[in-house]
């Protein structure tokens, strides 16, 4: 047992939907700050940000527990710290399909390669608040990645989506996640642009304007995307987009920019509410996190 990791409540009363178990970066727990528990049924993934002496013995500890427990089938472990950040199974067996799933939605996960697994769960209050704000829109998602906020608003009904991700292989898990969810017939509102959004103004501009735009993009992925340069440059060209009612979800993660550099970003829209952080994701510092604010023109 870890004196200062109550692991046994941590995977105790454990549900179907996914979640995050222990939140390491959040700075609760110092020792453990390189240090991410992650649940997606039957499979614990435990996320190490750096080699530390006490991995082992968390690892060691929670295949115990998993071991105590029928609903803990597998427990994968990934080496962030390692280049290309690979993934191990430590305890039984990947299922054949891993599968995320949040409010009744099912998303693919990939846990034996890439870095990402393909979900990112402190998106979560932002799936519901689209999913509860999406019926008969005309939604735009801008670096869509695997579509989970697409997936997330055609489960609020809207009547479109458009998912622009210069990833095409994102793009095509996207698609499948679609697919996992709703029949053919309703994946029809659904579109995929595989393109660099700053050369696709000119289509995005023929198929609006949007009900609702959603940004979602990396905070710095040189030669793609850098927040510091590339935010404002999203921002100018919203009006082109969009109509007077337009709700724009403008979102950030980056521990270096605060809640102020979406706020000064939008300092000519109102902020009609900020999303609170996903379950699981508290932090001590909370302007590090995942920042998401709905917008609407003044
Ligand atoms: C943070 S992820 C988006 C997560 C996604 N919204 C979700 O909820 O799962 C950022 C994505 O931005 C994409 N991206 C980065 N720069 C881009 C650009 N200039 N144009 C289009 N996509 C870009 C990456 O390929 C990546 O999939």
């Amino acid at each position: 047992m870890h004196d200062s990791l109550d692991l046994t409540s941590l995977l105790s009363g454990l549900s179907q939907d996914c979640c995050r178990l222990f939140h390491g970066r959040g700075g609760f727990h110092p020792r453990f700050a390189h240090v991410a528990i992650d649940w997606f049924a039957p499979v614990i993934l435990i996320t190490f940000y750096q080699d530390c002496s006490q991995n082992e013995t968390l690892q060691r500890d929670i295949i115990h527990l998993a071991s105590l427990h029928d609903h803990i089938k597998t427990v994968v472990v990934q080496d962030r710290y390692l280049p290309q950040s690979p993934k191990r199974v430590v305890f039984g067996q990947l299922p054949q399909e891993p599968i995320a799933l949040e409010n009744g939605l099912k998303y693919h996960l990939s846990l034996k390669e890439n870095q990402n697994h393909g979900f990112f769960l402190d998106m979560s209050s932002g799936r519901r608040w689209v999913q509860n704000h999406s019926s008969c829109k005309r939604v735009l998602n801008l670096f869509a990645y695997t579509c989970s906020l697409s997936v997330a608003a055609l489960a609020g009904e809207a009547k479109s989506v458009i998912n622009l991700d210069m990833s095409r292989q994102a793009l095509a898990v996207g698609k499948e996640n679609h697919l996992l969810n709703f029949t053919p017939a309703t994946c029809q509102r659904v579109s995929y642009l595989g393109h660099n959004l700053f050369k696709t103004w000119g289509r995005l501009k023929r198929e609006g304007p949007f009900d609702l735009i959603i940004i979602d993009p990396p905070s710095r992925q040189p030669g793609s995307f850098v927040a510091e340069k590339d935010y404002a440059r999203i921002v100018r060209r919203l009006p082109e987009l969009s109509h007077p009612k337009t709700q724009i979800m403008a979102c950030l993660n980056s521990p270096y920019l605060g809640a102020s550099f979406l706020h000064h970003l939008f300092e000519d829209y109102q902020l009609v509410t900020t999303l609170d952080p996903a379950r699981g994701f508290a932090d001590k510092e909370p302007e590090r996190g995942l920042k998401s604010m709905i917008f609407e023109q003044v």
